[in-house]
């Protein structure tokens, strides 16, 4: 879909969503980083205007409205799995956000916080380890970032151990080179959260990325089996991803 993330979460139905995966825009205090979005704003970074809005209090509400308060996960033994049983909890809500430092901490307190009296259970953080160029390029940017993961209610003893390690190595995507070349400016590697999606989501589940950005996301978890509803409020990349052959007709794979 093109839109607004937050008009897209109020057209939701209630208790729909397996999970919410999704990179959104957002300073996290960090002034420097007008670049991360293709929307409008006023601010001007390099004689271009960006829209980076922050996750605010409507968004978490809205987020831990859509999202399913009792559902199955994929996290007990393989034993178990075999005779289907699952634990229940309250759907995933993963939130990439910037590595915390001096400067970003404070923002990411403040969402955790607003996601809690949302409803939200803060279950922890996983570390992206992001490769660096070197030769003094690395000056001034992210090493890394994390995903917070909330629950959407009680978690119901569930996801002690979610067989992910702490640390999630990932390949910047950079622009330009070859093969690989960047199209999106705030693009990431899918690897970021491909363990994750399959600790928290089931094939068959439905997925809700609001700020799809370029949609090697999509293609991912499209390819892990999950239906995906995204959505940019820049319409170039809804458009791109709806014109692209992502291997899958819709069916639900096993
Ligand atoms: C950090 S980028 C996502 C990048 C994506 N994970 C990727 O790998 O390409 C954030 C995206 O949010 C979009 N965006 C900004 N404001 C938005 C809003 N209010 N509603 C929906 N999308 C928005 C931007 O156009 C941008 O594509």
């Amino acid at each position: 879909m093109q839109g607004d993330a937050w008009d897209v979460l109020r057209k939701l139905d209630e208790n729909s969503i397996d999970a919410l995966i999704t990179d959104p825009p957002g300073k996290f205090g960090r002034n420097w980083a007008g670049m991360g979005t293709t929307r409008p704003h006023a601010t001007e970074v390099h004689g271009r205007t960006y829209k980076q809005p922050e996750l605010d209090e409507e968004f978490v509400k809205q987020a831990f409205r859509v999202l399913r308060k009792d559902r199955a996960w994929n996290t007990l033994s393989k034993e178990k799995r075999a005779k289907g049983e699952f634990p229940k909890g309250g759907a995933a809500c993963l939130i990439r956000v910037p590595i915390e430092n001096k400067t970003t901490r404070p923002h990411i307190q403040e969402l955790i916080r607003l996601a809690e009296s949302a409803g939200f259970v803060f279950y922890g953080e996983f570390v992206v380890a992001l490769d660096m160029i070197g030769m003094g390029y690395d000056s001034g940017r992210d090493k890394g970032a994390a995903w917070l993961l909330f629950h959407a209610g009680n978690r119901n003893g569930v996801l002690w151990d979610l067989s992910v390690p702490n640390v999630i190595q990932a390949k910047r995507i950079r622009n330009p080179c070859k093969g690989d070349a960047k199209e999106h400016e705030a693009e990431k590697d899918p690897v970021e959260f491909t363990e994750l999606l399959k600790a928290v989501t089931r094939k068959g589940d439905v997925v809700l990325d609001p700020f799809i950005g370029r949609g090697r996301w999509t293609k991912q978890m499209v390819s892990e089996g999950r239906h995906v509803i995204g959505a940019d409020m820049d319409g170039t990349w809804p458009e791109r991803i709806a014109s692209e052959d992502y291997g899958y007709a819709g069916e639900t794979p096993n």
